[in-house]
């Protein structure tokens, strides 16, 4: 079997969003939405538009994947995407973000985002100088996991 193992040298993260969702949450608590995921500067920047901020919060997740961590550990604000002066967003992490890229060994993240009426998108691709977890021992718990509770074999 060809394991995913190999030396890894990069983490990805993807997200997708539907941004009349994101408009939904924005008009019902407009304050408490913008206050707890988006930094002054991003709330400054995208001027409450909901394509921006829906695209915004698509990179968050993307990055919190990237990061291994999914929503629960990361706060969103230490997470910030803000366009350079042509406009190409940039990724820059503070706080528990800043701290677990460090712990994982992320040395560079860089992110795209694409959005349509409907739908906004980020992909995240970051470089890795080492592994947290080795995908054997990762793979043996799940499948450990799996047959415990009778569902493998
Ligand atoms: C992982 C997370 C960041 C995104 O989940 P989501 O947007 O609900 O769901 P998605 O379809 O985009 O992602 C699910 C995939 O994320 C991946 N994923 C789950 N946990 C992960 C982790 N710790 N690290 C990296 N990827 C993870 C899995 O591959 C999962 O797909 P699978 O179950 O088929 O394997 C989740 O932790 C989360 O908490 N999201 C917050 C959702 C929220 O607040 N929404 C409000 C919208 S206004």
């Amino acid at each position: 079997m060809l394991e995913s193992r190999a030396v890894s040298t990069h983490a990805v993260g993807v997200d997708m969003i539907e941004i009349p969702r994101v408009a939904r949450v924005l008009e019902r608590h407009p304050q408490r939405f913008l206050r707890r995921v988006f930094t002054p500067e991003e709330v400054a920047f995208c001027r409450g538009r909901v394509r921006e901020l829906a695209a915004r919060f698509a990179a968050k997740e993307a990055v919190m994947k990237a990061l291994g961590t999914g929503a629960r550990s990361v706060a969103w604000r230490d997470i910030e995407v803000l366009p350079d002066q042509r406009g190409k967003p940039l990724v820059y992490l503070t706080g528990g973000a800043a701290r677990r890229a460090e712990v994982i060994g992320l040395d560079a993240i860089d992110v795209s985002l694409s959005h349509l009426d409907e739908f906004a998108i980020a992909v995240v691709v970051c470089t890795q100088k080492r592994r947290e977890q080795e995908p054997e021992a990762a793979r043996r718990r799940l499948v450990d996991f799996l047959r415990l509770r009778g569902l493998l074999g």
